[in-house]
């Protein structure tokens, strides 16, 4: 199995920077617009004072298409993504809040869904929350039974990161820094990581995510975005039509733990090689939907089959005809049907989230690689840099799919 695809992906992105998306050289200004592109920063109100009160920016991505993407500097969640239907009409597909006081509040600490947040240090589960890096077990926060998930009790999602906007010929962005030290969450190595997020006038939104570390240690980013293409807070994504290119996933324990194995789809309600609706096979007793309470799953992606993004998954909402195609250099995504939303937080538009309101695909290396040698590594040592791509590609369609 390939490690990280730390060298692969520099060829990678020249090769899609051809597109549209070129490399983004940063710029000061406070707001600046060109051929329809613009981005401006607004406040988005303090953390509360028990949180050390930081002043939280926001970030305006808007392009001549009719999309935005407002991503806030608490946990570079992208908290606003809006864009047209097949008829021009505008909704925001992203499950989020209108204020930072929806992403600090006590229910939202309890339901701890990761609503549009960038994860680190490790996307997902690390099983028994430990492991063993040469030859040195290293204890790791246990905040989802007993193993720790996406980074621990404070991870990537709750830190608050620096900022800078830029814009090209053919493009807007914001660059966000944060350096994880040495030790947090348990994590070895002091870890600088860069997420920049690109817009450009074809809605796309690039993510491209660089760490380096000062000591050997596991690392594997995401983002948590939550999508409802009819627009958040409008009912369920059961009626969604999903397809994913993976012949193969990796089947759980009781606790979402991978038992090692790369198991085939074929013949289960985890084969999503044509579109189904999320829905369709939902409420079956398989097991594994049994233990993820519905879909919670790493799906092993077809390699490419050639150079450029791998096309991961494509979600097509038929009623207001708008499509999500991902595409990414991660070998993993992890699906996950939002089945812990069970009504307990009121979204941007003050409507209630329930099970099944919203749906994640994480791009990612899989779960607890760290103590599965046989998956692609996730190690990253001091003179390697941690280099991953990932593009939420929008566009409508008519009726059908
Ligand atoms: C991931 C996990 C889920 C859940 C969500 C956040 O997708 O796999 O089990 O924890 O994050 O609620």
């Amino acid at each position: 199995m390939p490690s990280l695809t730390r060298v692969l992906v520099v060829a990678l992105c020249a090769t899609f920077a051809a597109g549209a998306l070129s490399a983004p050289a940063v710029a000061k200004s406070k707001s600046k617009s060109q051929g329809g592109l613009s981005v401006t920063k607004s406040s988005f109100g303090n953390l509360p004072p028990s949180m050390g009160g930081t002043a939280i920016d926001r970030y305006t991505l808007r392009n001549g298409r009719g999309m935005s993407v407002a991503i806030i500097t608490y946990g570079g969640i992208i908290q606003e993504l809006t864009l047209p239907d097949r008829r021009g009409r505008k909704a925001n597909v992203t499950l989020g809040f209108a204020d930072i006081a929806g992403y600090t509040s006590e229910a939202y600490a309890e339901a701890n869904p990761y609503f549009g947040a960038i994860i680190g240090r490790y996307g997902n589960r690390i099983g028994g929350a430990q492991f063993t890096l040469d030859g040195v077990t290293y204890p790791l926060d246990a905040n989802n039974g007993p193993n720790t998930l996406h980074g621990g009790f404070q991870g990537f999602d709750k830190k608050v990161w620096d900022a800078e906007s830029f814009k090209t010929a053919k493009t807007v962005g914001v660059r966000l820094t944060y350096t994880s030290p040495d030790g947090e969450g348990g994590f070895p190595g002091t870890l600088p990581v860069e997420m920049i997020y690109t817009l450009d006038n074809r809605n796309r939104l690039r993510m491209d995510y660089e760490a380096t570390t000062d000591k050997p240690t596991v690392v594997n980013l995401t983002n948590h975005a939550y999508w409802n293409l009819a627009g958040e807070g409008s009912g369920s994504i059961e009626g969604h039509l999903l397809k994913l290119n993976a012949d193969r996933y990796t089947p759980v324990d009781e606790t979402l733990i991978p038992t090692g194995e790369l198991a085939a789809v074929a013949g289960t309600p985890f084969d999503f090689r044509s579109f189904h609706t999320i829905g369709e096979r939902i409420r079956g007793n398989h097991e594994q939907l049994v233990f993820g309470r519905g879909y919670d799953h790493n799906w092993v992606l077809n390699p490419p089959r050639g150079s450029g993004l791998n096309l991961a998954a494509k979600l097509v909402d038929p009623s207001s005809g708008r499509v999500l195609s991902i595409l990414t250099t991660e070998p993993g995504i992890q699906f996950y049907s939002g089945n812990f939303l069970s009504g307990t937080l009121y979204g941007t538009s003050g409507r209630q989230y329930r099970q099944g309101d919203g749906l994640a695909l994480e791009t990612q290396h899989f779960p607890d690689s760290p103590n599965k040698p046989q998956f692609p590594s996730t190690t990253l040592r001091p003179g390697e840099t941690y280099s991953t791509t990932t593009v939420y590609a929008f566009s409508t369609k008519g009726g059908g799919h």
